[in-house]
């Protein structure tokens, strides 16, 4: 019987490879190198595969389809995320595409996005830089103030899986206030944590804490630029663990500059993975000691990124037996 291929074009956490390789029916190849792949690599790994089991910094597009060649029937994306897949193209093609949404990756996401919060509020970078530096020298009661999270007001724009996980530890552990913006309102989390549904802009005036949960969209490339940042509290922080363009970051950098907001947590970046997007700007990201940035983190942990992994093999494994893959996205 001839074998279904499928191309894995990062190596992933073992657990759904080795779900995979127990499958008889599955000739599995790995991209040997512990690098992302380069497009032309990408076009030429990809020929003849039945299966691709992507990563979200893959573009997979008509180009990497025409590639794979009309084999192709799935494109698995090792990602909740799936702005990088081109659904229309797969779609007319019938190609079927899942992600890779395992429960565990939204509340591993929200304790990100809420260390985050407590990293700007606590000031733990800029104090960490501060002590190893061996400037220590004595104690101050004025030295490094920041600001509590208890009591504060924290507006979350877009109330999915994340947003109502940073919710619930937040309106439990900390007492805070919730505003959320999204399309659609949800009275659970109205009744359950007295969120109050607002629009986004009176979040955005009366937010201490705003937390970015939103798919990038057309419609939500640069939802946060320039006036939305000039609606902020001065002390107000930002936190992004979406997608980098759902902020304008050459707004942002301005914003933090000129101490316009009180400070930005950043996971995604405009133009990942390189932090600025023109690096020979005098405005840097990199450099606004009032950021606090992490490397698309959010879901690095050793449980959730096996359990993806355990997710992405799933989907796969689910087609091949001729069953509706559980993580079946739609356009
Ligand atoms: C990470 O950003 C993901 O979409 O899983």
């Amino acid at each position: 019987m001839k074998k279904l291929k499928v191309a894995i074009t990062r190596d992933i956490p073992d657990e759904g490879l080795k779900l995979l390789a127990k499958d008889k029916r599955l000739a599995v190849k790995v991209f040997p190198h512990d690098r992302a792949i380069r497009r032309g690599e990408l076009l030429r790994f990809v020929r003849g595969a039945d299966v691709i089991l992507s990563i979200l910094t893959e573009k997979i597009d008509k180009r990497v389809m025409d590639a794979a060649g009309k084999n192709l029937k799935m494109i698995a994306n090792y990602a909740v995320g799936f702005d990088n897949v081109d659904l229309k193209e797969a779609a007319k093609r019938g190609i079927l595409v899942t992600n890779a949404a395992h429960p565990n990756v939204s509340e591993t996401v929200a304790e990100h996005a809420i260390a985050l919060m407590f990293a700007l509020a606590h000031r733990l970078v800029e104090v960490d830089a501060f002590t190893r530096a061996g400037k220590y020298k004595a104690w101050g009661p004025k030295m490094f103030l920041g600001t509590d999270l208890i009591g504060k007001t924290v507006g979350i724009v877009g109330a999915g899986a994340i947003g109502q996980a940073i919710v619930r530890r937040l309106y439990d552990g900390f007492g805070v206030d919730i505003l959320y913006a999204d399309v659609k309102r949800n009275p659970l989390l109205e009744t359950r944590c007295r969120a109050r549904f607002v629009t986004l802009s009176e979040l955005l005036k009366r937010s201490d804490f705003v937390s970015l949960h939103v798919p990038l969209l057309p419609a939500t490339r640069h939802l946060i630029g320039k006036k939305e940042l000039a609606m902020m509290k001065p002390t107000a922080f930002l936190v992004n663990t979406s997608r980098g363009p759902i902020v304008d970051e050459k707004a942002l950098v301005k914003a933090l500059a000129k101490r316009q907001i009180g400070g930005a947590g950043m996971d995604v970046y405009e133009c990942e993975p390189f932090i600025d997007c023109d690096p020979s700007d005098n405005l840097e990201l990199r450099t606004m000691d009032n950021a606090v940035l992490t490397p698309h983190t959010a879901s690095a942990t050793i449980e959730t990124r096996q359990a993806m992994s355990r997710t992405a093999a799933e989907n796969i494994l689910a087609f091949v037996a001729g069953r509706r893959p559980p993580n079946l996205l739609k356009i």
